[in-house]
C-alpha cells in the first residue's frame, strides 16, 4: 500500500509574515499521521519556515534546484544549500519552469540527479499541454518527459523520486481534469514505469496537480493510481490545504 503525499507549491506569493502564518497554521491543523505533506516555498523563505516546521511532520520543499553542484551560476540555488535548510523535496521540472524560464528535458533530468545527490526527493512534474493533449500527443509527451531522466538517472533513481501530472491546461485555470483523466495518465505513467521496473512501479508516489481544490480533492484521491496531489493556489490558504490533506 502506498503512502498518499499531498505537496503544496507555493510558488511566488505571499510576504515573509503572510508565509510564517500560512507555515503555522497548516502545522496547527495537520492532526493525525494519514499522510505525508510538504510545503514548497519560495527560496528566501527557506531559513525561517524551515526553523517553524521542525520538529512537525510537515517537510520542507523547493520550487526548484540548480543543474550544477556549485560555481559561477549567477543566480541558482544548489541542492547542498538546499540541504542546509533541511529541505526533503524539490520540484523540478515544473511547466511554469519548462514554458517561461526555458528549463529544458535535459536540464530537468540533471536537476533531478542534483537534487538526489543531496538526498533530496525531486518531484518531477510532466504534463501536457492543451494543444498536445487535442493532438492526441499526451502519452508521448509523457514518455519524453519521462524518457529524458530515466536516460540519465536510470530507472532504480525513481526508488527516491516523486511524479507529478500536472496537464499544464489545468494548471491555474479553475479547468481541472476529471477524475478518470487524470487517472487514465497516472495509470499510463505507472505501466510505463512498470514495463522497466515492476517494484518501483508499484511504490512510487504519483500526484496530481491542476485546479486541485477542497471540493475535487477526495474524487481525485480515490482514483487507484492518483496517490496525492501537487497543490498550487489552494495551498496559500491553511484551511483550504489542509481539507485538501484530509481528503486523502
Ligand atoms: P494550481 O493548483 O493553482 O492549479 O497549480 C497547480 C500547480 O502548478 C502546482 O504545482
Amino acid at each position: 500500500m502506498r503512502r498518499s503525499l499531498v505537496v503544496g507549491n507555493w510558488k511566488m506569493n505571499g510576504t515573509l509574515e503572510s508565509a510564517e502564518l500560512l507555515a503555522k497554521g497548516i502545522v496547527a491543523g495537520l492532526g493525525s499521521d494519514i499522510a505525508d505533506i510538504a510545503i514548497c516555498v519560495p527560496y528566501v523563505y527557506l531559513p525561517n519556515i524551515s526553523a517553524l516546521v521542525k520538529d512537525s511532520p510537515l517537510a520542507l520543499g523547493s520550487q526548484n534546484v540548480a543543474d550544477k553542484p556549485l560555481g559561477a551560476f549567477t543566480g541558482e540555488i544548489s541542492a547542498a544549500m538546499l540541504k542546509e535548510f533541511n529541505c526533503q523535496y524539490a520540484l523540478v521540472g515544473h511547466s511554469e519552469r519548462r514554458s517561461y524560464y526555458g528549463d529544458t528535458n535535459e536540464s530537468v533530468a540533471a536537476r533531478f540527479c542534483q537534487a538526489q545527490e543531496q538526498n533530496i526527493i525531486p518531484v518531477l512534474c510532466v504534463g501536457e499541454t492543451l494543444e498536445q493533449r487535442e493532438q492526441d500527443q499526451t502519452f508521448a509527451v509523457i514518455n519524453e518527459q519521462l524518457d529524458a531522466v530515466i536516460n540519465v538517472a536510470g530507472i532504480a533513481a525513481f526508488n527516491t523520486a516523486v511524479i507529478a501530472y500536472e496537464p499544464v491546461w489545468a494548471i491555474g485555470t479553475g479547468k481541472t481534469a476529471s477524475d478518470e483523466q487524470a487517472q487514465e495518465v497516472h495509470h499510463y505513467i505507472r505501466q510505463y514505469l512498470a514495463a522497466k521496473d515492476q517494484t518501483i512501479a508499484d511504490k512510487i508516489q504519483i500526484l496530481y496537480g491542476g485546479s486541485a481544490k477542497p471540493d475535487n480533492a477526495k474524487g481525485l484521491f480515490a482514483m487507484p493510481d492518483i496517490d496525492g496531489g501537487l497543490i498550487g493556489g489552494a495551498s496559500l490558504d491553511a484551511e483550504s490545504f489542509l481539507k485538501i490533506f484530509h481528503s486523502i
